[in-house]
């Protein structure tokens, strides 16, 4: 059995999304304590990129997580598995997210980081994909709205495997 990448997203259409969504953040955290929190593995190359279109300020922290999922499935129960290196009572966090598919991790994530008293928790992600969601998150800055099909590329993986392909691309198997 063979595997080919079809593109979806180039990476120059990436890129100008990029910067339009840094450009938007620029403008709404002119005043504000921004904390950018990149959910690993995913999200690494999306907010690598993200956080030089910012012209701000800013202080960028990581969490881990793993979702108990069957396959490519999430199942909404995720474990920390590395915690923030801060409190963010008082700061204004962006999750940055590279895809909200279910919404049952970002859902999980808004509920935790309440409980720290943040002054505000907003979401970027860069990909949704409506078909799939079984709850509903408001996305505050999102990259690009994408059927339903499972995508790999720039961060995102299947079994680990294309993070490092630089645009949005779909497995097909023959
Ligand atoms: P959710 O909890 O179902 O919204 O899924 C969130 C996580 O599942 C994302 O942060 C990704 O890590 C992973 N995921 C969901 N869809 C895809 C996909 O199409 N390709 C790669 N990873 C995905
Ligand atoms: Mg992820």
């Amino acid at each position: 059995m063979s595997e080919r990448l079809v593109n979806m997203l180039s990476t120059e259409e990436i890129a100008a999304r990029v910067r339009d969504l840094g450009a938007q953040i620029t403008k709404d955290y002119k005043d504000k304590n921004l904390v950018l929190v990149v959910v690993l593995k995913g999200s690494f190359v999306f907010a690598s990129d993200l956080c030089r279109a910012i012209d701000l300020p800013l202080r960028i922290d990581f969490l881990g997580v793993r979702s108990y999922g069957e396959g490519t499935e999430s199942s909404g129960v995720v474990q920390i598995t590395h915690d923030l290196s801060k409190p963010i009572a008082n700061e204004d966090v962006i999750i940055v997210e590279d895809i909200v598919d279910t919404g049952l991790t970002i859902a999980h994530l808004m509920d935790l980081f309440r409980t720290r008293n943040p002054r505000s928790v907003k979401v970027c992600a860069l990909l949704h994909k409506p078909a799939r969601a079984r709850v509903s998150v408001g996305i505050d800055y999102l990259g690009f709205t994408i059927e339903d099909k499972f995508v790999v590329g720039y961060g995102l993986d299947f079994a680990e495997r294309y993070r490092n392909i630089p645009y949005i691309g779909v497995v097909e198997r023959s």
